[in-house]
């Protein structure tokens, strides 16, 4: 697939045993994620000309340090804007790469090689990528779009099942949120899905990124608000990952978040009922719950204060289903969505 970001090309592939479509005359950088080591030279063996870069696991890679010490390398082993980076990994590491490609001599080619679903459904595409400082998590980063995406599902074999579970929290996002036809699909192909059948697979990540292309493609910058709809479940999300210190992995958190701000929707007489069962239905065919026991709850109430999406009056704009597959951001106050939340926890 092919899209258009703002006057950019980028092509998307998805398959099973497709790391073959690379530029042979290029000199690529690998940033991989540790526990990838022994995937990479699935990678490797299609390139004539590359260095690797080990990034370590889960949110250490999203560092400014670990980004200036691969710019340091690429710096040694004399990277031009005519070479690219290969990102294989996770969403940190497509985050970490994304920052780093958009500033190496103001911009170099990147090709995304996600290996977790979610970055497959959510954090590869749409170019926004991030960084940690000083323990804020992606306060420096930019919005650079890759150049390529690889989606091959043969990674997603040893991935986990909660890892699965995770990704599963944005594909449910986009069904309920945008695509009614998804919904059912994932409704209707549980057990195909859950075992990681090739046609099942492709067909829940095809529809999840041209849904998320969908928006980006009108709001490449998020400058017109638009984007605010991919973060259904993320106000309550968010304040259920701070709470429990990003115990509880983001697509479970804006699972929980999703029925969560759903059913203030109906408290406040927005939205109807029927879509909270929708949103419960999928969730409890899929078993994504979440245990609230440890969650510290004023961490969690200060991160729907200093939510993004908050306006300067106190109030917050917040994306709601109106019906499946239909959305509608309403602005609701801060304290609504505060009181809300404490309900949910009862
Ligand atoms: N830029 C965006 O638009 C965007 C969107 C969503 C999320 N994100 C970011 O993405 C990150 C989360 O992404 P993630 O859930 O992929 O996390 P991650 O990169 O930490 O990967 C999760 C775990 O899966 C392991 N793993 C990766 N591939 C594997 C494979 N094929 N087999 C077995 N294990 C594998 C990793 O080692 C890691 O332990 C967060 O930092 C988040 O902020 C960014």
């Amino acid at each position: 697939m092919i899209f258009d970001v703002g006057g950019e090309k980028i092509n998307v592939m998805i398959g099973e045993n497709i790391l073959n479509s690379f530029d042979k005359g290029k000199k690529y950088f690998i940033i991989y994620q540790n526990s990838l080591s022994n995937e990479l030279d699935k990678v490797s063996s299609n390139l004539m000309d590359y260095d690797i870069y080990e990034a370590p696991d889960g949110e250490k890679a999203k560092d400014v340090d670990v980004a200036l010490d691969i710019i340091k390398k690429m710096v040694e082993k004399g990277y031009t804007r005519r070479d690219a980076i290969i990102s294989l990994g996770g969403g940190t590491i497509s985050d970490l790469s994304g920052f780093v490609a958009s500033i190496y001599m103001r911009g170099i080619d990147l090709i995304n090689i996600p290996t977790t679903l979610l970055s497959m459904v959510d954090a590869s595409i749409g170019g926004k990528n991030g960084v940690n400082f000083r323990g804020i998590k992606n306060v420096i980063g930019t919005f650079y779009q890759p150049h390529m995406i690889i989606n091959d599902i043969l990674f997603l074999k040893t991935l986990s099942k909660e890892e699965i579970l995770n990704g599963m929290g944005e594909v449910i996002k986009y069904s309920i949120i945008m695509d009614k036809d998804l919904y059912n699909y994932i409704v209707n192909n549980k057990e195909e899905i859950l075992n990681l059948n090739k046609d099942n697979l492709i067909f829940v990540i095809e529809s999840s990124i041209k849904d998320k292309m969908k928006i980006v493609v009108n709001d490449v910058k998020e400058t017109n608000g638009l984007r605010a709809v991919l973060n259904f479940g993320h106000t309550i999300g968010h304040a259920i990952e701070s709470g429990s210190e990003f115990k509880i992995k983001h697509g479970f958190a804006i699972s929980y978040g999703m029925a969560c701000e759903t059913q203030i929707g109906i408290n406040e007489g927005i939205i109807n009922e029927d879509i909270y069962y929708a949103i419960k239905n999928v969730l409890s065919l899929y078993k994504i719950e979440v245990k609230l026991n440890d969650i510290d709850i004023n961490k969690a109430l200060e991160s729907i204060e200093k939510d993004k999406k908050r306006l300067n009056n106190k109030k917050i704009m917040i994306p709601l289903p109106i019906s499946l597959g239909e959305f509608k951001i309403f602005t609701m106050d801060l304290d609504v969505i505060k009181k809300g939340f404490l309900k949910c926890l009862n």
